[in-house]
């Protein structure tokens, strides 16, 4: 297993260029389990998950192969298999995007439900009653979903849940829509840009989709879909984590292939917060912009919450907690969708943050600096935040279990490497820790050293230097969220 050694401190400069976007190209290339031909899709990120569903898709029928510039090319050559395994479902909840297309195209499906997840409940009940209104039979058996339909037929669906819409099942039903005899409605469809980009790609493969983007998609029924050619929008939530990187550093970054338009509640949230940022749009007329960061002198302290597109998205709740723990004062930051998000809190306090968690919302008091510790990442989103903190740390710092970064972000250590960071992939074992995180003994009087809160005690790093450890206990009497530099709900 790798881990992350960080060096902090070093304010970022230089360009870098957005990749396609994994959430977008995992469902689309499910998609092609219902086309009559080959699907090429352009700027797919060569990501863990990709290379996961590709696996998935193999055992589905569907060969997949990497062409020249980030391209995959997948076509169906045995349409009869219509089992997802668990033990590839297991590693990635999109599998689940098979399962609409698997029931359209084939006329049945027999998908492993997904299992446990670290950011907390993610039921598929929202993707099984659309399904059942366009006549399909579903039972749950052993732990897999087990979808049966001689014929899928239009009708009206409603699509929202407590915490909004949902943006797999929408394309799972969207998909299932797409090969069904007749109109399907479909009120409270996600609007998320992933979601019409899926809808996008069914339609170049001749499915009649109207209303992508908004809460209401009418969708005609066709007898059959072909083959076709696609490019995958640029990620926003890396663009959202690269911007932050630049503004965590007080860097200079410039973001390549940004879609503006998808990033709208973010920017405006950045701007809040004073990250300065210029845009640039390109001289050719593309949707395609370039986004400039620049150094701020001081981060101004916020509320958000994030919500369904086009609200602020949860996929970058964390990093913006991230840079919340730099701002000068005290923000509150709110899930809505997924109310349980918060593993990263504990990790972002053993970096200096000072995050107190109630409920579904964080209360981060900013504070002037991070420092550097070792940290376990807990999931995808997490992790990038983990990274974004340790870089605008002092000193270094070790971060864990790296593979669920790997599952979203391409290359993400080279990428911040060619902008100045400092970060080592590395065996993950005792001796790859630096001596200035590996403690030694503990230090005899901790109350000489200067602290704003209180101390269980504190211990003498290899290195030399002093640092003072806290306890849960330590901080029971504190008043306010202010005061409290480390303390934490419940486990999620
Ligand atoms: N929900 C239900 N019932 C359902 C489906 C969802 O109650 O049948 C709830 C969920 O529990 C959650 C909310 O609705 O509270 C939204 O879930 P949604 O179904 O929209 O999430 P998803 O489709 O499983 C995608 C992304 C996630 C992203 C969410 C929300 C992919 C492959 N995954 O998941 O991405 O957080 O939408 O925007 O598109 C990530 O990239 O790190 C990631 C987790």
């Amino acid at each position: 297993m790798d881990m992350f050694v960080v060096r902090g401190g070093k304010p970022l400069k230089g360009r870098v260029r957005v990749s396609g976007s994994k959430n977008a190209a995992l469902p689309i290339m499910a998609a092609s389990l219902m086309a009559d031909g080959p699907v090429t899709l352009h700027d797919v990120p060569d990501l863990v998950d990709v290379r996961t569903l590709s696996q998935l898709l193999g055992t589905l029928g569907v060969i997949s192969e990497r062409q020249a510039d980030n391209a995959l090319r997948l076509e169906v050559i045995d349409d009869s298999p219509v089992v997802a395994d668990y033990e590839l479902v297991r590693r990635m909840r999109a599998s689940i995007c098979v399962l609409g297309p698997l029931l359209a195209r084939r006329g049945r499906a027999t998908v492993s439900l997904p299992g446990g997840c670290n950011i907390g409940d993610r039921p598929i009940d929202l993707h099984l009653k659309g399904l059942k209104a366009l006549g399909a039979d579903i039972r749950i058996e052993r732990g897999y979903v087990i979808a049966t339909a001689k014929k899928l037929r239009g009708a009206r669906v409603f699509l929202g849940g407590s915490f909004g819409s949902t943006v797999t099942g929408t394309c799972n039903v969207m998909a299932a829509a797409a090969l069904a005899d007749g109109v399907t409605t479909i009120e409270s469809a996600a609007c998320e840009p992933e979601v019409a980009d899926y809808g996008d790609l069914l339609n170049a493969m001749g499915a009649k989709i109207e209303g992508l983007g908004t809460p209401f998609l009418r969708i005609e029924g066709v007898e059959s879909l072909a083959g076709a050619e696609h490019h995958v929008i640029p990620d926003r939530i890396e663009a959202a984590t690269l911007l932050i990187a630049g503004a965590i550093t007080h860097g200079e970054v410039s973001v390549e292939n940004v879609r503006t338009d998808h990033l709208s509640a973010v920017l405006d949230k950045l701007n809040d917060v004073g990250v300065r940022i210029g845009i640039a749009e390109d001289p050719g007329g593309s949707d395609r912009s370039t986004l400039h960061v620049l150094p701020s002198e001081k981060l101004t302290p916020t509320e958000c919450s994030a919500l369904p597109y086009p609200g602020l998205p949860t996929d970058v709740q964390a990093q913006f907690m991230a840079l919340l723990s730099r701002a000068d004062g005290i923000s509150v930051v709110t899930d809505k969708v997924f109310p349980d998000r918060f593993m990263h809190v504990a990790e972002l306090v053993r970096l200096g943050a000072s995050i107190h968690r109630e409920g579904q919302s964080a209360i981060i008091s900013g504070t002037e600096k991070l420092h550097g510790a070792c940290v376990m990442a807990c999931d995808l989103r997490a992790s990038a935040a983990l990274v974004l903190a340790a870089m605008a740390a002092d000193g270094e710092s070790v971060i864990r279990r790296i593979y669920h970064l790997d599952r979203g972000y391409e290359q993400l250590e080279h990428r911040l490497n060619s902008l100045g960071a400092d970060i080592r992939r590395v065996n993950d074992c005792a001796e790859n820790v630096p001596a200035s995180l590996r403690l030694t003994q503990p230090v005899e009087n901790a109350s000489s050293l200067d602290s704003p809160f209180h101390a269980e005690g504190a211990v003498k790093l290899e290195d030399g230097r002093q640092i003072r450890v806290d306890s849960a206990e330590s901080l029971a009497p504190l008043q306010s969220p202010a005061d409290a530099k480390v303390k934490q709900g419940p486990a999620s």
